[in-house]
């Protein structure tokens, strides 16, 4: 296992393998990992010669107001995670590596990114486009693995790549969720006993909802707002309960194939996501 700290050493090394013909699988993640991270490295595996994790809490995808300075760090235990699981290359910069001070160039997706979380926090995904870019830059990877627990996160990262004609393969991984059905997110960390048991409203009003949807599409609306009580009835703050198309990220029209239910919520200051998709 090697450990990079600096910008310019991981790209070194990730040129270097490059020239000598193997193939690189890419984790972005933000750390304090948990099986749902670990689900992506054991898909990555079985793709590349190189399997690479970053661990970055990046700054720029958190608003002021947000969990930046108390996000959850676990560096020794998620390197002894990715020893476990076969990761080659752990890159790990401090916040102060990764952008230079005077830096001023952004990457901005600016459709499917605007509904969902891109509207409860505008600046999120620019944040995000932009340091997985750089990941991308320094990384070399042939195959990138995202989780589908950001199903949005993981489509705009896909047009990002599409559009601007990076040389990587995005892979798309299962939503990994607790026995109970709480999907698994380092912010699971914040939520009292109490709170975890009521988060599981979301779980519940999605599935409602999507058997609903499944069996009538013209109870949609209904469908969604029924979800929304469900989930304010356990005490849940709704941001967002929605379908939209997973091409156009859209509301649902004659054309559209397959539909995402997304649902965010706080439970005390904790702020959940999670979404199911199915054929529409
Ligand atoms: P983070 O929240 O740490 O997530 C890293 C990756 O793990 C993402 O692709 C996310 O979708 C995936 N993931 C998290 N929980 C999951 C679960 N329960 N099941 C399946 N996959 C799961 O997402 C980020 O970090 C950042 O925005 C990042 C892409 C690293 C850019 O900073």
């Amino acid at each position: 296992m090697k450990i990079f700290k600096t910008r310019r050493e991981f790209q070194a090394h990730s040129l270097e393998l490059k020239k000598s013909g193997k193939s690189i699988a890419l984790v972005p993640t933000m750390g304090f990992l948990h099986d749902g991270h670990m689900s992506l490295i054991d898909i990555a595996r079985k793709k590349a010669d190189v399997v690479m994790v970053s661990i970055f809490v990046n700054p720029t995808q958190f608003a002021p107001n947000e969990d930046f300075d108390r996000y959850p760090r676990d560096f020794d235990g998620d390197v002894a995670k990715c020893i476990d699981h076969g990761a080659d290359v752990i890159f790990a910069p401090e916040t102060g590596e990764m952008y230079d001070e005077n830096s001023s160039c952004w990457v901005e997706e600016v459709s499917l990114s605007k509904p969902l979380c891109g509207r409860s926090r505008p600046t999120f995904y620019r944040g995000v486009t932009t340091v997985v870019t750089k990941l991308f830059h320094l990384a070399q990877p042939d195959y990138a693995v995202f989780g589908l627990k950001d199903a949005q996160q993981c489509f705009v990262i896909e047009k990002m790549v599409k559009d601007l004609d990076f040389p990587i393969e995005i892979i798309p991984a299962p939503l990994v969720r607790d026995a109970d059905g709480l999907a698994l997110s380092s912010r699971n960390r914040y939520l009292s006993a109490d709170e975890r048991s009521r988060a599981l409203s979301i779980h519940r009003a999605l599935l409602g909802a999507k058997a609903e949807i499944i069996a009538d599409h013209s109870v949609m609306d209904a469908a969604l707002l029924r979800a929304k009580a469900g989930i304010e009835s356990a005490g849940g703050k709704v941001d967002y309960v929605d379908i939209l198309d997973c091409d156009t990220m859209a509301y649902p029209g004659e054309k559209t194939k397959r539909v995402i239910v997304a649902a965010a919520a706080f439970f005390g200051t904790t702020r959940l996501i999670d979404n199911e998709i199915f054929e529409f």
